[in-house]
């Protein structure tokens, strides 16, 4: 792969992203930070702590600064398509984390490296028709008790549904309602999966988020997450 779609928003990722994203009063970091937040609070109901975890199709590693607050013990490796996203990864984060190009295809690590993989706002960009390939790849370089979590935009969200048709870099997208996204995980072979909803309350409201924990169940969370055990 040469130049890909990400190449050209890189330098102008956050940017974009912010303003985006500003009805909803938030910044891209607080978006970053509670999937990190739930993937740490889920593991730790699972007794599991992590120690490598794989942030599939990272970006400019978002996700960074967040697995050093809220999971300190895991080394990240961010991956990603583009080579230019990963420059301005390594060049924000340094040796935060690990920054590896990925063919699109095969992940380049040994199977069961990883304990954890977060993919954020990834699949969406990507054909759908390769997505059970793909989570079979992400499953092969976890580790058999690894646990997967696949955040995404809702499409029953209309405010979700306004904001990826006014983002330039979601020119291409196609979302995936959070019952296909679950069917795909476990099609690619994870021994569970389960849908979360999230993101329901602007910043204007946000003295009601304490709600969120009991709202995981309605279809209306602006984003959800699936979260899949290996075996
Ligand atoms: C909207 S950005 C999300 C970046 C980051 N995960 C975040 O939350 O900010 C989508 C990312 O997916 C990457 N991507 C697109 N196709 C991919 C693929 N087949 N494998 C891995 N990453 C891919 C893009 O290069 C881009 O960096």
């Amino acid at each position: 792969m040469d130049e890909v779609e990400f190449d050209k928003f890189a330098d102008e990722y956050r940017a974009m992203h912010a303003a985006n994203i500003r009805l909803s009063g938030e910044s891209p970091e607080y978006f970053a930070e509670y999937k990190v937040a739930d993937i740490a609070a889920e593991l730790a109901r699972a007794n599991a702590a992590p120690r490598r975890a794989l942030d599939f199709g990272a970006g400019v590693g978002y996700s960074v600064p967040f697995f050093a607050r809220h999971l300190p013990a895991a080394r990240v490796t961010c991956l990603d398509v583009s080579r230019k996203s990963l420059e301005v990864g390594a060049a924000l984060h340094g040796s935060a984390a690990e920054f590896t190009h990925f063919d699109g295809r095969t992940i380049p690590y040994e199977d069961g490296t990883f304990d954890v993989a977060l993919a954020s706002c990834v699949f969406h960009h990507i054909p759908h028709d390769e997505h059970v390939a793909l989570l079979a790849e992400i499953s092969r370089v976890l580790d058999a008790r690894g646990r997967l979590f696949v955040f995404e935009h809702n499409p029953l969200n209309p405010l979700t549904r306004y904001a990826v048709n006014t983002c330039e870099f979601d020119e291409h997208a196609e979302l995936v309602l959070a019952p296909h996204m679950r069917r795909r995980v476990r099609d690619a072979g994870f021994a569970t999966a389960d849908v979360r909803y999230r993101i329901f309350f602007p910043h204007a409201l946000r003295r009601l988020r304490p709600l969120e924990a009991s709202m995981t169940w309605l279809p209306l969370g602006a984003q959800y997450y699936v979260v899949a055990r290996k075996s």
